[in-house]
């Protein structure tokens, strides 16, 4: 694992997330109530970014048709059992965010 700062805390508001390509990899960053987390990007449905997307609480909503994920687990909530996306390691210095790859 590398940890690579990635963005400063007021790059990402509360409720939003913002995609990083991180040594080549996809993140989406989301800042739920002043909780960063990370996540692979796309929505294994059909690829859609999920940075766009509606985030309630520690759910995203993809923006493309609607499936959840939990975006401190990567688990999909709803459709099919087992999927997840990959999450990697958040971490706070003063003002900058951090992500393990
Ligand atoms: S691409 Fe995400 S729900 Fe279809």
């Amino acid at each position: 694992m590398t940890r690579i700062k990635v963005a400063v805390k007021d790059e990402i508001i509360i409720g939003k997330g913002k995609e990083l390509n991180v040594n080549g990899i996809r993140i989406a960053l989301f800042n739920a109530n002043g909780k960063y987390y990370a996540v692979e990007a796309l929505c294994r449905h059909q690829d859609g970014s999920l940075a766009p997307g509606k985030v309630d609480g520690e759910i995203v909503e993809c923006p493309l048709h609607s499936w959840h994920y939990n975006i401190r687990t990567g688990e999909l909530l709803d459709y099919l059992g087992g999927v997840k996306l990959t999450t990697y390691d958040v971490d706070i210095k003063g003002n900058d965010i951090y992500v393990d790859v």
